[in-house]
């Protein structure tokens, strides 16, 4: 028996390029229990004992140089790594965020007044007594202008324009933009932020308002009719109906509050056989409007003799309620951080 002859053939096999699978194949071979050196081993028996040792000293080399070999072999195998992708896997769900749902309704509010000419502004937080109220016909002992209804700030007060506010209501944006434009026309979105200290059920100490401003010669309430009918067939449906009911504020003459046909019972007032739960009577209230009372014009220093114009201003999350239909028992969970609610949106 020659060993040479087996490590001959052994090194013919490992010549080619091997898998892992045929690698171990070839380990059960010569190493394992019925394997080839197992066999060579047990051929010593018949020889002589100066020959077993030599011959299995050989065996022994043998066996240690296919093991090397072996494991020389194993450690260069680079397996081809297929990843394995599973179309029939549900996708991975990427978390969207989305923005404040008032600042969904700002963006559409804005984008239906732009369609007829308005000019979006965004008038002052911080406001002056003066625009705010002084210059809107409010006299000085009109109780919105208690600290009970207003903030008001630790701030010396100014002889001409008073103390300094949060602005309470976005009114006092309609002086601001007259002095701005110095002459009309003027047609102005103002949308700002709001405050006044309250907090309940349905109120939050800030709010949002949009006040729209038309000025020009020849105003009339039907221009304001028609415009606010625009906006709500764009902003709540083609199906919905406007009305005007007389009202007092200081800042118009005439003064009216708009009232929106409910969509649950189509004005009726009647759902189902019995009186409508959403609005009792057929109507929701969207806000105040009327026209611009001549003092404030002249407080912009436009003339009442030439010019007439008319005003409205909406609270935004009231619109918004009603828009979407729904009927939120806290009005302070718009600004609660709540994500159930906000990521309804
Ligand atoms: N500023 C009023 C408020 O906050 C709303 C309002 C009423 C605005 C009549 C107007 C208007 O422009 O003409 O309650």
């Amino acid at each position: 028996m020659d060993i040479s002859d087996y490590k001959q053939r052994f090194d013919q096999r490992i010549k080619q390029k091997l898998s892992k699978s045929e690698l171990e194949a070839l380990k059960v071979e010569y190493l394992g229990r019925k394997g080839i050196i197992r066999q060579l081993f047990s051929t010593l028996a018949g020889l002589s004992s100066l020959d077993k040792k030599k011959v299995g000293q050989q065996i022994n080399e043998f066996k240690f140089y296919i093991e090397q070999k072996l494991s020389e072999l194993n450690s260069k195998l680079v397996e081809p790594t297929q990843e394995f992708f599973d179309p029939s896997l549900p996708k991975i769900k990427i978390k969207k965020g989305s923005l404040h749902p008032i600042t969904y309704a700002v963006e559409e509010i804005s984008s239906i007044f732009s369609k007829i000419s308005f000019v979006r502004m965004s008038y002052n937080e911080v406001e002056w007594e003066f625009y705010s109220f002084s210059a809107l016909n409010i006299p000085a002992d009109h109780p919105a202008r208690d600290d009970v209804e207003t903030f008001f700030l630790d701030y010396p007060e100014d002889k001409k324009y008073g103390h300094l506010i949060l602005s309470p209501h976005t009114s006092s944006g309609q002086v601001r933009e007259m002095l701005r434009l110095k002459q009309p026309p003027v047609r102005m979105i103002n949308i700002a932020k709001c405050y006044r200290p309250n907090w309940d059920t349905t109120h939050t100490p800030m709010f949002h308002q949009f006040e729209g401003l038309c000025i020009d010669k020849g105003i009339n309430i039907t221009h304001l009719k028609g415009t606010i009918d625009y906006f709500v067939k764009q902003y709540f449906g083609e199906n919905r109906q406007i009305r005007l009911r007389p009202y007092d504020f200081r800042f118009t003459e005439p003064s009216f509050e708009i009232d929106i046909s409910c969509a649950v019972c189509s004005g009726t007032g009647i759902y189902n056989e019995e009186k409508c739960r959403v609005c009792k009577s057929g109507w929701l209230e969207l806000g105040g409007s009327g026209m611009v009372h001549p003092y404030v014009l002249r407080s912009g220093g436009i003339d009442p003799d030439i010019y007439s114009g008319w005003a409205f201003g909406f609270g935004i999350e009231r619109v918004f309620l009603m828009k979407e239909g729904l009927q939120v028992d806290d009005l302070r969970v718009f600004y609660s951080g709540d994500l159930r609610f906000l990521s309804e949106f």
